[in-house]
């Protein structure tokens, strides 16, 4: 059993009413984090307490506290699904998953009725597989850090601004997180979001351990704290932009005197420090970095002589990429790994409006500047970035060609989402990937466009709706009738 309260045989009369353990079990799940080590001992519990569910559904019933109420249906759901009641389990958990889409405790809720319904799926066993991620990345946002994709991963582990960044990085949470992957329970983690857990493409333990001698002596020694600084450091504090895209922002943004101010101190104490053992920097997620006055700053110091491992993940929406703005940043000419451009769009219409503040034909010298870039090898992966929408399903295939035509390597294709830019009547509106949106059936057939195979395509979580050709008949039905069979959730802003 589970506790020092509950840690008698299951035979044994446990010295707590109905009343009391399910108190005790809200308490420990009012963090707000999964907590498998709870749903394991359900079937202890409902030995004892038979009369769980129905129990529940008085408690409920005079609940005035919303909060308290969806404690109590989590763990109705999970007691029904350990008693094999699967359907009356999912109804009452997946009304409050769709509400909480960011809660890992509900996520988790939801991960561990699918895992009770299919018993031998692995994606649901997470013993024994290990995540390298919280123990190799820091993102640094503008009041937070994060040892993942903060949409992932929600906790913050400090706030660069006020503390040093040894103390962020090896922070109590910082190390309670990197706990919860040596246990297993990856109680932080949004288990629906995460496309590693839900992909079931974790790494076990010992292949990771393979990795190098640090690695074998993380996961022996179940580490928690790091003694050198990350790998890979996204900087997505400064939201300064030259452009105001509608579906990021509502109006243009660049940070007043103070807040530069803020961030300049921030990078002298703790971001220029903190990259001194990493390999990969990535600017930027939150703005731009060549609008923004302090990544261009940060990007200028960081020269080969001082930093000579580190490598640069641009990512811009190229108006200020021009041979004069290139000249300016010495410090990234043979170190760009990645530059990453979004468009949007293949047509300037659609571009301008998608993109507002940005001038299609400015854009077209600027991508045939950075093609030529990358073949003089000053950049050595050049992608565009699509982010799929109503507005522009229309030219995937157009922008494929024109991903080819200014010498990018690659082009990424994702699903818009709703960064709160759009009402739910908009969003829905934008989102031609759901069944329900009217012109769907016209995106599937868009989507089965030849060139959007090519390899230089990359589908991110467009993928499910290319049909293969070669696939058996009632596949291929399947694919193009107008309901897939699961709904098309919107992922969080990748970065792939
Ligand atoms: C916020 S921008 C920052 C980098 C740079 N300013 C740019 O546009 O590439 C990062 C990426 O997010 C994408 N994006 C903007 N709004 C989005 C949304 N609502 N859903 C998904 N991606 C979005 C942009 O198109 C871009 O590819
Ligand atoms: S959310 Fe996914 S990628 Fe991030 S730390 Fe957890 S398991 Fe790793
Ligand atoms: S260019 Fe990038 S950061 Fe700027 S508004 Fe558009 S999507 Fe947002």
């Amino acid at each position: 059993m589970m506790s020092a309260q509950t840690n008698a045989e299951p035979e044994a009369p446990l010295a707590l009413t109905l009343d009391e353990l399910l108190d005790l079990l809200m308490s420990i799940l009012s963090d707000g984090l999964d907590h498998p080590e709870v749903w394991d001992e359900m079937p202890d519990f409902l030995r004892l307490f038979p009369d769980m569910v129905s129990h529940i559904d008085s408690r409920v019933a005079q609940e005035p506290d919303a909060t308290a109420q969806a404690l109590l249906i989590m763990l109705q759901s999970i007691a029904l699904a350990t008693a094999g009641e699967f359907e009356r389990a999912f109804a009452l958990a997946e009304p409050l998953a769709i509400k909480n889409s960011q809660s890992a405790l509900v996520q988790g809720v939801l991960f561990r009725l699918k895992g009770l319904r299919e018993p031998d799926n692995l994606t649901y066993d997470l013993a024994g597989k290990f995540c390298a991620v919280p123990f190799r990345q820091v993102d640094v946002l503008e009041n937070s850090t994060h040892l993942c994709c903060a949409s992932w991963l929600h906790a913050s582990v400090g706030d660069m601004r006020t503390s040093d960044w040894w103390q962020v990085w090896n922070s109590p949470t910082a190390q309670k997180i990197r706990a919860s992957i040596h246990d297993g329970t990856y109680r932080y983690c949004n288990k629906s979001a995460c496309s590693s857990i839900a992909g079931n493409t974790l790494a076990q333990s010992g292949d990771a351990a393979q990795e190098s001698p640090k690695w074998a002596r993380i996961i022996a020694a179940k580490q928690t704290t790091i003694e050198e600084g990350p790998e890979t450091v996204n900087l997505a504090y400064d939201r300064t932009c030259n452009l105001a895209c509608p579906s990021c922002r509502s109006e243009k943004y660049a940070a007043d005197s103070k807040t530069r101010a803020t961030y300049d101190e921030m990078q002298r104490k703790n971001i220029l420090p903190l990259l001194k053992d990493a390999k990969t920097v990535f600017v930027t997620g939150s703005g731009d970095p060549f609008a923004s006055k302090n990544f261009r700053n940060l990007m200028k110091q960081l020269t080969k002589e001082d930093y000579p491992e580190l490598g640069f993940q641009i990512m811009t929406n190229a108006m200020l990429l021009t041979p004069k703005q290139w000249a300016e940043f010495p410090t990234l000419h043979g170190r760009t790994r990645l530059l990453k451009v979004s468009i949007d769009a293949a047509t300037g219409l659609t571009h301008e409006r998608l993109r507002l503040g940005s001038i299609w034909p400015i854009m077209l010298e600027n991508m045939v500047f950075a093609g030529e870039l990358t073949a003089r090898g000053e950049i050595d992966c050049f992608k565009l970035v699509f982010v799929v929408q109503r507005d522009n399903y229309l030219e995937m295939g157009d922008a494929v060609d024109l991903a080819k035509q200014v010498g990018a390597q690659h082009i990424y294709f994702a699903r818009i989402t709703n960064w709160g830019t759009f009402t739910p009547a908009q969003f829905e509106q934008k989102s031609v990937f759901m069944p329900s949106h009217p012109e769907y059936a016209q995106f599937i057939e868009h989507m089965q466009d030849d060139r959007l195979r090519d390899p230089i395509v990359e589908l991110g979580d467009l993928g499910e709706f290319i049909a293969d050709k070669h696939a058996a008949p009632e596949l291929m039905a399947r694919w193009a009738s107008s309901d897939l069979g699961r709904p098309a959730t919107p992922q969080p802003a990748s970065s792939s």
